[in-house]
């Protein structure tokens, strides 16, 4: 279950009132839900495998077992991270300022291009980050992205126990099914717009940007630390050089 999971076949007949816009979610966060908070969450490229896999192998082994739905072990998340396909999928993360990646989302897309009418949610937030909105704000970044792909629903497969997930799920207006131990969630969405598309090119621009940022504030720290550690070296080097 670690990647490939079961698929929902599209609804043949969606319900307007389960519809689901992030935009209009953003704009007027439904009662109940944390501020809609302006998190810098970006798309990540292949070049981040190293630091994902960092975040999900730094998590519990009982997180790992509710993001996976198995108790996955090194070499499985390893491995998991190694296969993630990120031309076809799109992965979504969310960086502190000294980089590391603190939250993590994959909207995974069918690989059968005629049934990419469905996309499935996955994500994890690192234990200190937790309770922020991070996670209910990756699961609305996740469905613009799915929107605005052309996908109709978003399908969540979700231990019966993962209380946090499901009430992620629910808030943002999903249907969920429970099924014994293991738990379905499915969101409809809306087709996107000239709005939801724009909306979502803005966020990815403001992310990046926060990203550029935050990476020239670490070299500089970096290189003033490095400064600042060879200071006494350097007093002692006068100390001793001839006059
Ligand atoms: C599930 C998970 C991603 C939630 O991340 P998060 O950033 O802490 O979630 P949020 O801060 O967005 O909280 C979402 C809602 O759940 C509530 N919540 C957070 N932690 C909770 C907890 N331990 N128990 C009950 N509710 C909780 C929040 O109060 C919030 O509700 P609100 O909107 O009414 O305020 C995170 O707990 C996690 O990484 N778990 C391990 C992996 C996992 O379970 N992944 C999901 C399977 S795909």
């Amino acid at each position: 279950m670690i990647e490939t999971k079961e698929k929902v076949p599209p609804p043949s007949d969606r319900d307007p009132a389960m519809w689901f816009s992030p935009m209009e979610a953003q704009t007027a966060p439904s009662p109940g839900r944390a501020s809609p908070l302006m998190v810098p969450i970006r798309s990540l490229g292949a070049n981040h495998r190293a630091r994902i896999a960092r975040h999900l192998l730094a998590l519990e082994p009982h997180d790992r077992y509710l993001r996976f739905g198995f108790a996955a072990n090194d070499a499985q998340t390893q491995r998991y991270t190694d296969s993630l396909d990120f031309e076809r999928d799109e992965i979504f993360g969310i960086y502190n300022r000294r980089l590391d990646l603190i939250a993590m989302a994959h909207l995974a897309f069918d690989a059968d291009s005629k049934r990419r009418d469905c996309a499935e949610f996955g994500v994890s937030v690192s234990k200190t980050a937790r309770g922020r909105g991070y996670g209910a704000r990756l699961f609305d970044r996740a469905a613009m992205h799915a929107r605005n792909a052309g996908v109709g629903r978003m399908f969540i497969h979700a231990l019966s126990e993962n209380t946090t997930m499901l009430k992620i799920a629910r808030k943002a207006g999903a249907t969920v099914e429970r099924d014994g131990s293991e738990s379905d969630a499915h969101l409809l969405l809306l087709p996107a717009t000239l709005d939801s598309r724009l909306t979502e090119l803005v966020e990815e621009q403001l992310a990046q940007t926060d990203y550029r940022i935050k990476v020239h504030v670490k070299q500089f720290r970096d290189a003033l630390g490095g400064v600042m550690a060879r200071r006494p070296d350097a007093r002692n080097d006068q100390r001793d050089s001839p006059k």
